[in-house]
């Protein structure tokens, strides 16, 4: 395979003639202020555009400043983020807010180099907040763009690695365009996501660089990007333990640190541990109820749950008694338990 960098040369105009046409109407495009494109951006980190539009609706009409970001209570902030999963992305964004309520006074910091210093915010959401509302000349390297700078280069990089992400950024910062920045960064992710599609599946018709693109005219987008092999996952085995009084069933809190930090959760413990047994919970039945499954970046739940029925309202230090208004709007709760909540529903009282 010929890589061949200059290449890039000839993208800019064709890719942004085909935005122009073929974009999508997002809500966060049609009023790219900094604040709704920043919560826009770390929204759809890891998650997709279908998944994150009612998401971001929600979010902006219960928090539509900066202050009211700042201010809200935290585990308000983690119920309107609850199901998006990575909850330190919606933490750190509260924490952002404060920085900007504090050291900018609640103004959106407008240079690259101050928005890097936001909490949670990387190279890449500071330079599509950069190109996007502040229209400065700021490369957004995502894993859309690097394979789309892959295939039309020709270039084997790992995209995994860290110094072929800041070549693809050098690269992309020579020709990008000084005056619509925000449209060349939100083409090349456009064009990512809508046509130059990974796993085999790319609609090269559909694609304003297929004339000139290495690994179209080579037949080789099934080669590239080229990306190192991720760490394997660790399996679990894990029970649930769904206990309930009166109406309500078990929560505790989850560690301030880790995994789903800070979260409310259905007590549950190694399957291989007998720790659920030193608990101070008085417990006149138990059955069995089903099964679970839950994928992490690094880790993988295989659930059992198990029914308590309770008979006193005694429990460990800091757990609470949920009925179902109060799981429903009070207390977030991970993706991760959803398979079990079925059973919970049959058990608590829903006024
Ligand atoms: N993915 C993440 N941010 C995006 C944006 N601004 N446009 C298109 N796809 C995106």
């Amino acid at each position: 395979m010929t890589a061949n960098p200059e290449l890039l040369n000839q993208l800019t105009i064709p890719l942004l003639e085909w935005f122009r046409d073929n974009q999508r109407i997002l809500p966060w495009r049609s009023d790219p202020t900094p604040y709704h494109v920043w919560v826009s951006e770390i929204m759809l980190q890891q998650t997709r555009v279908a998944a994150v539009l009612d998401y971001y609706r929600r979010f902006m009409s219960t928090l539509p400043t900066v202050t009211d970001l700042a201010q809200v209570d935290e585990d308000r902030l983690l119920k309107l983020w609850q199901g998006l999963g990575y909850y330190n992305r919606a933490r750190n964004l509260q924490k952002a807010a404060r920085q900007i309520a504090d050291q900018y006074g609640g103004q959106f910091p407008d240079s690259y180099d101050q928005i890097l210093t936001l909490a949670g915010v990387g190279e890449y959401t500071a330079g599509a907040i950069a190109s996007i509302a502040f229209g400065l000349p700021e490369p957004a390297v995502d894993g859309n763009v690097l394979r789309v700078v892959s295939r039309v280069t020709g270039d084997a990089s790992d995209i995994a690695r860290a110094d072929t992400k800041k070549m693809v950024r050098k690269r992309l910062a020579d020709i990008i365009p000084l005056r619509n920045p925000g449209d060349f960064n939100q083409a090349l992710m456009e064009l990512g996501a809508l046509a130059c599609l990974p796993n085999g599946a790319p609609t090269c018709d559909r694609c304003p660089a297929a004339s000139f693109c290495v690994a179209h005219n080579e037949n080789k987008t099934n080669q590239l990007p080229v990306k190192g092999a991720k760490k394997p996952r660790v399996t679990e085995k894990r029970t649930v333990y769904l206990i309930f009084y009166r109406g309500s069933v078990a929560l505790r809190r989850r560690p301030a640190l880790g995994l789903l930090a800070g979260l409310w959760e259905f007590p549950n413990e190694p399957t291989d541990s007998s720790t659920a047994e030193t608990w101070a919970v008085s417990v006149n039945s138990r059955e069995s109820c089903g099964v679970g499954h839950h994928i992490f970046t690094h880790r993988e739940w295989h659930m059992t749950g198990e029914v308590w029925q309770a008979d006193s309202a005694q429990l460990p230090e800091g757990w609470v008694w949920a009925n179902g208004p109060a799981l429903r709007d009070k207390y977030p709760i991970p993706n991760a338990f959803s398979p079990f909540l079925p059973a919970v529903d049959q058990h608590i009282s829903h006024f």
